[in-house]
């Protein structure tokens, strides 16, 4: 039973929502390592199309790593705590499912590095994105210097790092930091509405753009566009691309 993360499953969506409002959902070991448990257990679930992750309360989405916590750290144990914050996000990165980040308040260090990691980011207006590390004589340490940097761009990825400024949601759809910003009390269901689509178009197809994609970010132009042939060449084995075409030739809705 988890102490800090709650989910809930909405046909073949789950949200799951860190909950430690106290802390405005910072990050401490247990929330870390909960977190991990229950999205590796979700990827793993047949029925599950998708995951959205999302905070609880209407303030704050992550407020980043539990700063009480940290003061404690040595260099031995930092370093532990950051490649346990990077198993995470790796493991949100690496999902062979959709991923995505309702960010509903403060997305702060390691709770933007959380959003950063997902496939997509939607936000609320209230939303607001820091990378305030250095004020605190640290640097980012889940990803941050290298998933910011890929999605802004390195000349704004550096100066939010370096500047550690709060961004507000209209900035962050401006720099290309999220995906679209949406009123907070329609937030949920504008990204649920989002992750139906998805779900509605071809499973393997869906799947196999996906990985594609992802591809673009580990290897080379090259390689990138031989595994694209060989992933869209697949789609001609399977029956979800000849009802799919059968259905556009047939001026009828798809059935996958
Ligand atoms: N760690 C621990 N506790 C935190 C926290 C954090 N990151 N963020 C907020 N809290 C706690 C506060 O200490 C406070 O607890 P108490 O009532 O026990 O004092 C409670 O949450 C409410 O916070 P505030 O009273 O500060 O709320 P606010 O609305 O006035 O301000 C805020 C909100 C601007 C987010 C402010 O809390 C803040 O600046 N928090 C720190 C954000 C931050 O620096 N995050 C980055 C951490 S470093 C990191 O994440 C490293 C990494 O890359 C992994």
């Amino acid at each position: 039973m988890e102490r800090f993360i709650k989910t809930s499953l909405q046909n073949k969506v789950c949200i799951v929502t860190i909950d430690r409002k106290d802390a405005l959902n910072a990050m401490n070991y247990e929330v870390l390592q909960e977190l991990d448990l229950v999205l590796k257990a979700l990827i793993k679930t047949k029925n599950i199309g998708a995951i959205i992750i999302t905070g609880a309360g209407d303030k704050s989405f992550i407020a980043g790593a539990d700063i009480k916590i940290m003061k404690k750290l040595d260099k031995k144990t930092a370093y532990e705590f950051s490649k346990l914050g990077q198993k995470v996000t790796n493991r949100i990165e690496q999902s062979i499912k959709p991923i995505i980040a309702a960010i509903n308040g403060y997305a702060f260090g390691g709770g933007c590095e959380i959003s950063l990691a997902c496939h997509l980011r939607f936000a609320s207006e209230n939303a607001t994105f820091s990378q305030p590390e250095v004020k605190l004589g640290l640097i980012p340490g889940w990803g941050g210097t290298q998933r910011l940097p890929k999605i802004v761009g390195i000349a704004r990825a550096t100066e939010m790092i370096l500047l550690g400024n709060i961004i507000n949601s209209e900035k962050a759809l401006n720099i290309g930091l999220v995906n679209a910003v949406f009123p907070k009390k329609t937030l949920m269901n504008n990204v649920m509405n989002i992750v139906d689509k998805i779900l509605l178009n071809g499973p393997s197809a869906v799947a196999g753009s996906f990985e594609s994609i992802k591809n673009s970010f580990k290897l080379s132009i090259n390689d990138g566009l031989k595994f694209e042939a060989e992933c869209f060449s697949e789609r001609f084995l399977k029956e979800e691309a000849k009802e799919g075409m059968d259905a556009f030739i047939n001026k009828r809705p798809p059935k996958f």
